[in-house]
């Protein structure tokens, strides 16, 4: 099935709160967000839909089935960087959408010449391999912004 990739809708809002919120969908976060937070995350991600890089949303059959891409952080210690972020909903994994979504991010990040970075946990093998496929290597970033379990990796950075 196609999965169709664009920018952040209101009218998507309850869903991508779903998917952003689900226990499921957040295994390796010991800290998952209560739907009033994620409204308020989701909320901002609208308002900012139309800057590039943003996150997107993916859609099959008009169903939000993940959300992420590129937006552009700065971390102390290491400074400004396009963070690739990918969430799937737990019912849609291994379709290729959390691939397809950093690809996207990866896109508008370069064209910005901006480095990519994804930040995850130690544990998230899920989100390791996928990373890991897209040829993102980790690194040693001792920035005081991260948790202890959190890991940086790196896409090449652009010379
Ligand atoms: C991580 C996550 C986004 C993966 O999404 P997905 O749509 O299932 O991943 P894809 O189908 O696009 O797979 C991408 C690659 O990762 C690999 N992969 C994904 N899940 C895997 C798993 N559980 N074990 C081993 N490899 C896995 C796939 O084999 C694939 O590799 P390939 O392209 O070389 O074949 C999804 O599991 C998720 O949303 N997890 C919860 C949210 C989260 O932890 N996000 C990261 C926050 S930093």
């Amino acid at each position: 099935m196609t999965i169709n990739i664009r920018p952040i809708d209101r009218e998507h809002k309850k869903q991508i709160v779903a998917i952003t919120s689900a226990l499921e969908n957040n295994l390796f976060n010991p800290n998952p967000p209560s739907s009033n937070e994620s409204a308020d995350v989701v909320e901002e991600w609208i308002l900012n839909s139309k800057r590039k890089p943003m996150y997107r949303a993916a859609l099959m059959d008009n169903l939000v089935v993940g959300i992420g891409g590129a937006v552009e952080k700065n971390l102390d210690g290491y400074g400004p960087f396009a963070n690739i972020y990918f969430r799937v909903c737990h019912n849609h994994t291994g379709q290729g959408i959390g691939k397809a979504l950093a690809i996207r991010g990866i896109e508008e990040a370069m064209a910005l010449r901006l480095t990519c970075l994804a930040i995850t946990r130690a544990n998230n093998i899920p989100a390791i391999k996928l990373l890991e496929s897209l040829q993102f290597r980790p690194i040693k970033c001792r920035s005081p912004d991260l948790e202890k379990s959190q890991i940086v990796f790196e896409l090449n950075p652009v010379p």
